[in-house]
């Protein structure tokens, strides 16, 4: 059986919402019951940890835990709470357009891959990506038939989860994702194609598209209104 994680510690500052983002509300409910709600519906998971800022309790009938200073270090304090259970789904609070069917597929694609360490949800990158200077100046265009943009939920053999979170603090500390600390050490990472809706909420922007799409999954009235003809 799969235990989940999901981090929700980050202060949001980007977001300016000016309290912790997982809380922020989206379309009737916060960023993270969103995220909580998804995950409750895969019948494969047994337990939900949180790993929040200081002071703020999760909903009934999950885990809490008091996040870290670094995501990863939020990963692995949720990971040391989580009990039995192999293997261990990771996810973002701010990504709350999860899918109970997108946590299914990554769950499934690593069981589906006996060499993988890890599968991870992504999509492939339409824009074309640069390497820039600090002074400005582009050094190297990537090749983009190669670059995928890298997602939650992440899917993990735990076994290979608690190594890489045994990495020195400051290569933690670097880590924007955990498939990352995988790489390091020479394990497989496979992707999972998800879809773009699965956004990252980080700015004002991010939130507007997802009260939009989420008010229209279910199907409440915050979406704005069409415009009427004169
Ligand atoms: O910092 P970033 O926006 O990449 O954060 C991604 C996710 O990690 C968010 O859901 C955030 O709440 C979580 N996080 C955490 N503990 C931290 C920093 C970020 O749980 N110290």
């Amino acid at each position: 059986m799969t235990v989940a994680l999901i981090v929700a510690a980050g202060s949001g500052e980007r977001l300016g919402a000016g309290g912790p983002k997982a809380l922020v509300g989206v379309a009737g409910r916060s960023m993270l019951q969103w995220s909580l709600d998804a995950l409750a519906a895969v019948a494969e998971i047994e337990r939900i940890v949180v790993a929040l800022p200081a002071g703020v309790a999760a909903p009934p009938g999950v885990i809490d835990v008091e996040g870290g200073a670094v995501r990863s270090d939020s990963v692995r304090r949720a990971l040391a709470q989580a009990g039995a259970g192999d293997p261990v789904l990771v996810h973002d609070a701010a990504r709350p357009m999860l899918t109970p069917e997108l946590a299914e597929a990554v769950i499934a694609a690593l069981r589906g891959d006996r060499g993988a360490d890890a599968a991870i949800a992504a999509i492939p990158v339409t824009d074309t990506v640069k390497r820039v200077d600090a002074d400005g100046t582009v050094r190297e265009t990537l090749e983009r038939s190669e670059l995928w943009a890298v997602q939650t939920p992440q899917v993990f053999r735990r076994d290979a989860l608690g190594r890489a979170l045994a990495a020195p603090a400051h290569e933690l500390a670097r880590a924007t994702d955990d498939a990352l600390l995988i790489e390091r050490e020479g394990g497989r990472v496979i992707v999972v194609p998800a879809s773009d809706e699965n956004l990252k909420v980080t700015t004002p922007l991010d939130l507007k598209l997802a009260e939009l799409l989420l008010s229209a999954r279910a199907g409440g009235s915050s979406a704005p209104a069409p415009v009427k003809p004169a």
